[in-house]
């Protein structure tokens, strides 16, 4: 995400433009808890929530204020257990907690509250941040990292090769309680308080933990200005002790980007597993991930490509489940100015599950995993017809805001083919999501998405209105296959099981309901299109248990 804005700590800030200059130890410092109780406040504040038009039915987020990364997915007993940060001011510098959600379909999610809270005095009192949950010796055991801002200047503490980050352990305080409510911080913390000697390093955060023998392995995000992203490997036979072996992974030189900026020379989120059998690391910049070689516990990279071709998706994260699926999720960013996020008074959604696989070209392909059938109500379908350039706008009686539409098109003489969605009936909003042959992108276009002026305001590369895309070569013979989920201001695309892309828009007509399907520069063949109304996940658009995020 190279167009993120930096701060002086090497966090990304997107988004933010508002508080650009101001450090998150500022910010925290003076954005009191008052503001949380706003955000929470009261069940007038929770109504109003539960009929905002634009917050999704059938994503997770907490019951108010703000969500960024998924951290430590878990399957255990049964359940999966999902952790998000979580801030009670509606911002990316706020003061970060964990937030925990359980499951036992992947789809049907409970807010269980806070899990993990910054201890004051503690290695993490300035936060609780990214980090990965795994089961030890029978007991789930969470890794993450722990903020504490120097006394001094960030500049001044950085030069001294001191980071803000340390690594840090908490248990499960009963692993026989199937929501594993209660987590303990163990006393060893920090169990790493410092990066290795020898690395200037610019960020040290987010652990991704794996399991070769009786050995942990963990990788941790990175970089050094000047040279770019690493990932630094450790290894430990308990998770308290560890010790630093070498970088798993470093960056390639890439001449693109700007090394000078420290935001640009750092791996937020690094997550390292065998797909397969195959090597794969992602790194939350562009959703990007590398796949390559895995000996000597080095991981060289040979090729790589997205997960996620949108620029509100950010900080991936995956786990293998006990069908041993590699599951991924992300966090979809929002994409409306600050203002608007604080009056909607939340702000960040969980992207759906998806499922990787290994293509047998080498790439990773992305699906919707198949428990989210499971929301299917009513269908309508309709099949061959000719999609021409000049044909109608909307298709009769399909409108939804809350759907899944699989169509299957035959590109034929078309240059451009596709759906549109949260349209009007005279298109003054609409927004393309389609196939460009002579780019061989799949795209997604929200540049009429809203009229509301308020989605202008944001800079690229969170803007509310443009194109975005990514490669994706369909074959002579294949048909263009889109799974497209619709939920309020959540749009996320599956192409071909191969390529996908999240979008956030905020119509700002109540009637930008329509959808159909557009051709330009010849005429395309619909094979079918089905459309399921799906169901919401709970009845109050998840806004209930609030108290339970009460810091
Ligand atoms: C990525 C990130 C992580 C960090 C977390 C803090 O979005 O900056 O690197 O751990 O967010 O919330």
């Amino acid at each position: 995400m190279e167009d993120g804005i930096g701060t002086p700590t090497g966090i990304v800030v997107r988004l933010h433009g508002a508080f650009r200059g101001i450090t998150r130890r500022k910010f925290i410092a003076g954005a009191s808890v008052t503001l949380a109780s706003s955000a929470l406040g009261g069940q007038s504040r929770g109504s109003a929530l539960a009929s905002d038009r634009h917050r999704p039915r059938f994503h997770l987020m907490p019951p108010a204020a703000w969500l960024n990364d998924p951290n430590g997915p878990l399957y255990w007993k049964g359940r999966y257990h999902l952790f998000y940060q979580y801030s009670p001011v509606i911002s990316n510098f706020g003061l970060k907690y964990w937030a925990h959600a359980v499951s036992s379909d992947l789809v049907h999610w409970k807010n269980l509250g806070i899990a993990l809270a910054p201890t004051p005095e503690g290695p993490d009192k300035n936060g609780c941040w990214s980090g990965s949950a795994v089961i030890h010796n029978g007991v789930p055991t969470i890794v993450y990292t722990g903020a504490t801002w120097a006394e001094e200047s960030e500049h001044a503490a950085r030069e001294k090769g001191l980071v803000p980050e340390r690594q840090m352990v908490a248990i499960a305080a009963d692993p026989n309680d199937p929501n594993l409510v209660k987590w303990v911080k163990v006393r060893e913390n920090p169990v790493l308080a410092t990066p290795p000697a020898g690395i200037k390093a610019v960020g040290w955060r987010d652990p991704s933990l794996w399991k070769e023998g009786d050995t942990w392995f963990m990788a941790i995000g990175s970089g050094e200005i000047g040279k770019g992203g690493m990932a630094l490997l450790y290894s430990s036979r308990d998770l308290r002790h560890w010790t630093y072996l070498h970088p798993l992974a470093v960056a390639k030189p890439d001449p693109t980007v700007d090394l000078s900026r420290p935001w640009a020379s750092m791996w937020e989120c690094p997550d390292f597993f065998l797909l397969e059998g195959k090597p794969v690391l992602l790194v939350a910049g562009g959703n990007r991930y590398l796949t390559g070689t895995y000996s000597n516990h080095r991981f060289e990279e040979a090729s790589g490509g997205q997960i996620d071709y949108g620029s509100a998706a950010y900080a991936q994260k995956t786990m293998q489940d006990e069908k041993r699926r590699r599951i991924w999720w992300a966090w979809l960013q929002e994409k409306r100015s600050p203002e608007a996020q604080a009056a909607a008074g939340w702000a960040g959604v969980m992207s759906l599950p998806r499922l990787l696989t290994l293509q047998s070209d080498g790439s990773v392909g992305v699906e919707p995993v198949s428990e989210l059938n499971g929301l299917r109500r009513g269908s309508q379908r309709i099949s061959n017809r000719i999609i021409a350039p000049n044909g109608p706008l909307l298709l009769e009686h399909f409108q939804s805001d809350s759907a899944e539409i699989e169509v299957e098109i035959e590109l034929r003489d078309s240059h451009q083919a596709g759906l549109r969605v949260r349209a009007t009936a005279d298109g003054s909003e609409q927004t393309l999501i389609g196939y460009d042959r002579d780019s061989q992108q799949i795209f997604c276009d929200t540049t009429s998405s809203s009229t509301d002026p308020d989605t202008a305001k944001v800079p690229r590369p969170l803007s509310g209105r443009g194109i975005q895309g990514g490669p994706l070569s369909i074959g002579k013979n294949e048909l263009l296959r889109l799974r497209i989920y619709i939920d309020a201001s959540v749009i996320e695309i599956f192409a071909n099981g191969r390529a996908s892309l999240s979008d956030r828009v905020y119509p700002g007509s109540v009637a930008s309901l329509g959808i159909g399907l557009f051709a330009k520069g010849g005429s395309a063949h619909l094979r079918s299109l089905t459309l399921w109304n799906l169901a919401p996940v709970s009845d109050d658009r998840l806004t209930s248990g609030a108290e339970l995020f009460q810091v």
